[in-house]
């Protein structure tokens, strides 16, 4: 292993002055060009059912796809760590968890992330057991997003949301995750719960004051103009960029 790697030890234990960069990644070339550009988090997210594959959402994503893009992605780094999503319907029970997870494992990914709180604990005390560093995803849940009508809400809004996310945040972190993904979350809310736990929050679309900031690649590079979510600033417009240079070619025949 490279010297330089980034483990998630170092993660849970961040003592850079600068913050956890954490970006999706799907394929060999973006995650090798993100890798080389000092991203501290390759996240092979299962937002690549909505980025790469052309679905609604992410909930029809399957473990194979998981492990297909993981493969990819574990080639092309050299620092970053890498970390995969556990797909919906995969981690149904303990048992389940960790069967999956150790295929994204042998795939090439260092860890695993999962959805949900005080109600997955056995499943990350299993892949803990197992030797499968896990980490945790609070918030707004995408794969229980048809439990929502398919609306993208912010979560921590009311004191019942604000009291689930404190248990659900110290729960998962008991249970022994190395980090925790705060997704959607009220910015003042998200900020609390940073305060109140040991191991960093990474937060997307949960404003800032968080440990680190995680986000996902075709937002930031505006490779998915169709997708209009009100968080997402895309800091190039490479659809745009990507149509001109097509047309220009085109010309060019
Ligand atoms: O799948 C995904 O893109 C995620 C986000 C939190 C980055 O898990």
């Amino acid at each position: 292993m490279p010297e330089n790697r980034v483990t998630w030890e170092q993660i849970k234990n961040w003592r850079e002055a600068e913050p956890i960069f954490a970006l999706t990644a799907y394929d060999y070339p973006t995650a090798r060009l993100l890798d080389e550009a000092g991203v501290d988090i390759l996240h092979v997210g299962d937002s690549l059912g909505m980025t790469v594959l052309g679905c609604a959402d992410t909930v029809d994503v399957t473990i194979s796809d998981m492990a297909h893009h993981t493969k990819a992605v574990a080639r092309a780094r050299r620092r970053a760590l890498v970390t995969a999503d556990l797909p919906c319907q995969t981690y149904a029970t303990p048992v389940d968890a960790v069967c999956n997870a150790r295929l994204l494992v042998a795939a090439g990914t260092d860890a695993v992330k999962i959805e949900g709180g005080a109600d997955i604990v056995p499943q990350i005390r299993a892949l803990s057991a197992a030797g499968i560093p896990v980490m945790g995803h609070i918030g707004l849940l995408p794969q229980r997003i048809r439990d929502e009508g398919g609306i993208y809400r912010k979560k921590g809004r009311t004191d019942a949301e604000v009291q689930r996310l404190r248990e659900d945040a110290v729960a998962v972190q008991e249970a022994g995750v190395f980090a925790i993904v705060l997704e959607a979350v009220v910015s003042e809310v998200a900020v609390e719960l940073t305060r109140r736990l040991a191991v960093p929050t990474i937060g997307i679309a949960s404003g800032a004051g968080m440990r680190g900031q995680i986000r996902v690649i075709h937002d930031v590079l505006g490779l998915t103009p169709w997708f209009d979510f009100p968080h997402v600033k895309p800091v190039v417009n490479l659809a745009a960029e990507i149509k001109d240079a097509v047309r220009q070619l085109k010309r060019q025949f």
